[in-house]
Formats: structure tokens, C-alpha cells, sequence
């Protein structure tokens, strides 16, 4: 598999780099299960490499950077998206279930239409005053692979799934 991002973006928008990786993340997750009722644990390995990542770029280049451009200010959509990356980040501590994936699943199409389209955050970011898009850009491909560690069961992760669920306002019943 060649390297996730390889091909450099010279020129292009914060908006369209980080939606294309919404793309690429949403298709790993797609093939995590297939047809059958099982998970494709290699498959979803690259997911959560690649979710975890891209929460990454967000949390720690874009958010930051358009919050001290606004004069330490966040966009108001920002503290929304905090929370749902806090759900998906917990999320993806357990071994995945069925029920996990479609959690997963279910947070991250609403997320990504908050952050993707007209009104959405990215759009929002590109038109802050004073940003600089190909610098963000660079910074945003230079952000390295998230060290991911080992699949956690214990009753504590499952604790915090509900209450992350909760608080960034899922429904966590039938987790
Ligand atoms: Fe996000
Ligand atoms: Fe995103």
C-alpha cells in the first residue's frame, strides 16, 4: 500500500485536503465490515492509524492556529467537534465490535458534515483573516502518525464510551 499521503497538495485548500481524508477514512471504515457481519481487523488497524491522525491535524494544527488568529478565540462549531473527537478517540480504545463501528459510524457522518460543505468549519477556518493556506497545509501533511497503542477492554473503557457518548450527545444505549 503506498505511503497515505504521498502525493504532495502544492496548491488546493485546507477545506479539500482535509475532506479527502475524510473520503479515505470513511472508505477504510466501509471495508472494516463487508458483506458479512465481520470485522477486517487489518483494515480497521489502518482506520483507527488514520482517524487518529486526522483528529491529530485538526487538534493540534487547525484548531489552534485559527483560534490564535481570532485572538485566542474558537470558532463556536470548535467546541462541538472537540467533543465528538473525544467520543471517536474513545471509541477507538476497545477491540471493535459491530455495535462499536456503527457508533463510530453514526458520529462521524454527523461530524464530517459540520466540518465539510458551505457552512461548514473548514470553510469557516479558510476565511479567518491572516491565514495562511499553504503554510496551514504544510503543517497539517507534516503531522505525524499517531502512536496507536494495544485494544483496551476493561469495564473502565466501556465506562468512559458511555459517558464521552453522552456528553458529546449520542445516544449510548445498546453499546
Ligand atoms: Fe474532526
Ligand atoms: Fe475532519
Amino acid at each position: 500500500m503506498p505511503h497515505l499521503f504521498a502525493k504532495p497538495l502544492k496548491m488546493g485548500s485546507v477545506e479539500h485536503f482535509l475532506a479527502e481524508d475524510h473520503v479515505r477514512i470513511d472508505d477504510l471504515l466501509q471495508r472494516t465490515i463487508g458483506e458479512q457481519p465481520t470485522i477486517d481487523y487489518d483494515v480497521y488497524k489502518e482506520f483507527r492509524r488514520g482517524l487518529l491522525r486526522h483528529i491529530a491535524m485538526e487538534e493540534k494544527v487547525l484548531f489552534p492556529t485559527i483560534q490564535r488568529l481570532r485572538g485566542g478565540t474558537p470558532l463556536p462549531a470548535v467546541a462541538k467537534l472537540r467533543l465528538d473527537h473525544g467520543a471517536l478517540g474513545t471509541l477507538l480504545m476497545p477491540t471493535p465490535t459491530p455495535i462499536i463501528v456503527d457508533s463510530i459510524r453514526t458520529i462521524l457522518k454527523a461530524h464530517n458534515a459540520l466540518e465539510e460543505g458551505a457552512e461548514g468549519v473548514y470553510g469557516q477556518c479558510e476565511q479567518v483573516p491572516g491565514v495562511e493556506m499553504e503554510n496551514l497545509l504544510r503543517r497539517l501533511q507534516a503531522v505525524p502518525p499517531v502512536s496507536v497503542v494495544a485494544y483496551s477492554d476493561s469495564p473502565t473503557v466501556f465506562a468512559a464510551i458511555r459517558r464521552v457518548l453522552t456528553r458529546a450527545g449520542y445516544d449510548s444505549e445498546g453499546g
